[in-house]
């Protein structure tokens, strides 16, 4: 039986980088998915297709230990491989089940994008193949072993991108040493936001890696830098709970200042983030792991439109989106 599971990517609206490091973060589901179907084979083969993640077709086997592996060597392992196969591997060991299987992904996401496509991979993959394999199992179990995965691939990994594929909405998550608790936030109005787009030439694995090599070389200077940022999540909670757009924007400007004394910005980013408040957006920041990939820009639904013409004429990608859609689904 094929079964077909759909999760959804994001927009980090604050927090990023410093959630890593147990700050709160918000974060909103956007209406851009990745659907990963599942079909159970009678061997030991995992077949892989994901054209619209850069996979042609690659096929991994269970060796005699269980684990998973490359059956032909490709030379470099793709990165939403890795996500699958980690992804795939985890629910294995967890339900003792270890079955071959095809797996066809689509992705309405540019791959690398900072929009939580990696994140949205694993909940998708480990919902369809523990459903396929005959386990069906709670949303909690999902966003956990998705967490884990992204920790697995990432080395260091925060569950927010895991989460909110899982949950969908926009919610307030406040990850503790090896568990976190998350609320989802009801903001009383409409939140007109566009992504803008550059192509980007880090991985999220090597962004949050100079985040850790800066934070050991200045304790002094980048530790609160991150406590700043968490502090800020906190003030904008209140503010997008009273509706008051204006000063979640003015709080997206200050948090974009701190991610770039992170050094995590670039100088495609700061174009579209500066030319997107000349067009007068209320705030815009990048979104994600940055180096590259997207930002994000909150304006009047009358100035949306010129917000996202200031994207297009400074060589980013505009990306409409309506945030805080459902999260997992079966389809
Ligand atoms: C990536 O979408 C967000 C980061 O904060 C990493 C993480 O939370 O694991 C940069």
């Amino acid at each position: 039986m094929k079964i077909v599971a759909s999760a959804p990517g994001k927009v980090t609206l604050y927090g990023e980088h410093a959630v890593v490091y147990k700050k709160p973060a918000i974060v909103a589901s956007i209406d851009r998915r990745v659907t990963v179907s599942c079909e159970i084979r009678d061997d030991d083969r995992i077949t892989i297709r994901a054209l619209n993640l850069e996979i042609p077709g690659v096929i991994l086997t269970y060796n005699k230990d269980g684990e998973i592996v490359l059956e032909t060597d490709y030379g470099r392992v793709l990165s939403a491989v890795s996500y699958i196969r980690e992804a795939i591997s985890l629910v294995s060991e967890y339900t003792n089940e270890f079955k071959g299987a095809d797996i066809k992904i689509e992705s309405s996401m540019p791959v690398g994008a900072g929009l939580g496509t990696s994140a949205a991979v694993s909940v998708a993959t480990i919902a369809a193949y523990s459903k396929a394999v005959g386990h069906e199992l709670s949303k909690k179990e999902i966003a956990s072993l998705a967490w884990e995965t992204e920790k697995r691939v990432q080395g260091l990994a925060s569950p927010m991108d895991s989460t909110i594929s899982t949950f969908g909405g926009i919610i307030y998550i406040q990850p503790g040493e090896n568990s976190f608790t998350h609320e989802s936030l009801d903001i009383p109005v409409e939140m007109p936001l566009i992504i803008g787009y550059v192509k980007r030439k880090y991985k999220t694995k090597d962004m949050v890696a100079l985040v850790k090599k800066y934070k050991e070389k200045y304790p002094e200077i980048i530790d609160p830098v991150i406590e700043l940022i968490g502090k800020l999540v906190v003030e904008a909670k209140t503010a997008l709970l009273k509706g008051d757009l204006i000063v979640a924007g003015e709080l997206m400007n200050i948090n974009h200042g701190l991610l770039d004394t992170l050094g995590v910005s670039s100088k495609e980013l700061n174009d579209l983030v500066y030319v997107t408040r000349a067009f007068g957006a209320y705030g815009s920041k990048l979104s994600g792991a940055g180096g590259g990939g997207a930002m994000i820009a909150l304006a009047s639904k009358e100035r949306l439109k010129e917000v996202s013409t200031a994207i297009s004429i400074s060589n980013g990608l505009p990306i409409d989106t309506v945030i805080g859609g459902p999260g997992l689904l079966y389809v």
